[in-house]
């Protein structure tokens, strides 16, 4: 079974990678565990009602008279993804580079359950208010708003967007966008807390998954993220292959965040998990954020990463990457994975960028190493005097808009953009058009202000 392939291959893993005074005794600080693979974490069982992500499998059952029924399986991202009739894309959203920007990451938490050395001082980070983070009713409101404008792929981070009590709800009023033209709706998440939520979620219309794991060791996992959880996350991994593997279409990549001395002997064990798993690991390279020690020592570049491949795998090979990648892809022939690197410090990749970002506190960022910011959070409260908006509060504005529509045009539909609309549009085009062709160097971004990673949203 590729559940038990898969622990033999982490545990074997596990004994190449672990330092040798590990190997052969007890670690020295840290309390023995059973080492923590896909497959020790139970798997749920599967319910015999076959829930709404299988939808899409369509499997006839035979009629008399006809054993020979063909068994059709459709792919169930391809589905969501195929466009019915494209859209008209928006000019607010298209730069002064004719950059489109059709991909939007929401930021919906400043907290999280680790401590990532490279993302987080030990002692956290001074959090917002809460009265000045976006409420639900407001990130439904702007995700329409910029899905109605030609974005057709949403990402939630954070923080760690698991830990946000209400996201499968949030995640099933963002899914429901689909009607209007989104395509795909991704998280980016440590997976500590990913599989006891995950068959909610893709019921919700999650379509993609970027699981940050730095480690395939238990210990090591505990000095990089301070915090235990090596199996919790492995569970939520092997969640996914499993429902992958009933149809659930779920496009899964682990980001590795590859530091010396830390894990970069790591790097050649993750390229190996992609033998026989379609999944895709991307090494991503150390970067500069406020308050998380950075240096160049530590970075590993992505040539450096690449040539420690090669040692083990020469015929290592480039693959061609998807519009807007910001990633290099690469495949080991004969591997069923592929692997990718984020080379954010040693090549930019802002020609093809086609992001934008909402912080927490409802702040848009057109770039993530710049730091223009404009409020959309206080656009959105001007009629609420500057309060939070709860559902309540929503539906009267919307109300109020339809009304004041209603008396403009005579008519009841919901075509024209209401006032607010325009006000956030109008802030939404400018900053786009301020955007800067590529982003600062190597040397400029060590020094450059910026918010700490986990405010920006991965
Ligand atoms: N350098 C590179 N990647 C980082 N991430 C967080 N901090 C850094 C950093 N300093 C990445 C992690 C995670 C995502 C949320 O952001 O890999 O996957
Ligand atoms: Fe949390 Fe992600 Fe930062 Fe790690 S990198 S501390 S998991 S937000």
């Amino acid at each position: 079974m590729a559940e038990a392939s898969f622990k033999r291959m982490i545990s074997t893993l596990l004994r190449q990678t672990r330092p040798q005074s590990f190997r052969n005794g007890k670690p020295p600080r840290y309390p023995q565990r059973q080492l923590s693979t896909a497959a020790n974490a139970a798997a749920r069982p599967l319910t015999p009602d076959i829930p709404q992500w299988q939808a899409h499998t369509v499997e006839p059952s035979p009629t008399p008279g006809n054993d020979h029924q063909t068994v059709t399986k459709q792919h169930r991202l391809d589905e969501l993804r195929n466009e019915k009739e494209p859209r008209q894309f928006s000019s607010f959203l298209i730069d002064n580079f004719s950059r489109e920007h059709n991909y939007l990451r929401i930021s919906i938490t400043e907290r999280c359950n680790l401590r990532c050395l490279y993302c987080m001082p030990e002692e956290g980070i001074q959090l917002s208010p809460s009265s000045h983070l976006l409420t639900s009713p407001e990130i439904v409101y702007l995700s329409e708003l910029f899905v109605n404008q030609g974005v057709n792929k949403i990402r939630l981070t954070g923080g760690e967007p698991t830990v946000r009590k209400d996201i499968v709800d949030l995640m099933h009023q963002i899914g429901k966008l689909r009607n209007n033209g989104l395509k795909e709706l991704c998280i980016t998440t440590n997976g500590i807390s990913l599989h006891r939520k995950l068959d909610s979620m893709v019921e919700s219309g999650l379509t993609g998954v970027n699981l940050s794991l730095d480690t395939l060791d238990p210990y090591q996992f505990q000095i990089m993220t301070r915090r235990n959880g090596h199996e919790a996350v492995m569970k939520s991994i092997n969640r996914i292959l499993e429902m992958n593997k009933l149809g659930a279409g779920i496009k899964l990549k682990i980001n590795c965040v590859v530091m010396r001395g830390l894990n970069e002997r790591e790097i050649v064990p993750f390229v190996e998990l992609g033998r026989d798993q379609d999944l895709e690991v991307r090494f991503i390279e150390y970067m500069p954020f406020d308050g998380n020690k950075w240096s160049e020592k530590k970075m590993l570049s992505f040539g450096e990463m690449l040539a420690l491949i090669r040692q083990k795998y020469p015929h290592v090979e480039k693959v061609q990457d998807h519009k807007n990648d910001t990633s290099k892809t690469y495949q080991v022939p004969g591997f069923a994975g592929r692997i990718g690197f984020i080379t954010s410090m040693t090549h930019n990749f802002c020609g093809t960028c086609n992001r934008l970002r909402i912080t927490s506190d409802g702040n848009l960022k057109v770039c993530l190493f710049g730091n223009a910011e404009v409020s959309l959070r206080d656009i959105l409260r001007e009629s609420n005097d500057g309060k939070p908006l709860d559902t309540e509060a929503m539906e009267a504005i919307r109300q109020l808009e339809m009304d004041r529509r209603q008396q403009v045009t005579g008519s009841t539909g919901t075509l024209g953009v209401s006032e607010k609309e325009a006000r956030l549009l109008d802030v939404i085009g400018m900053a786009v058009k301020r955007k800067e062709e590529k982003h600062a160097g190597i040397g400029d971004l060590e020094n450059m202000k910026n918010r700490p990673m986990i405010l920006i949203g991965g």
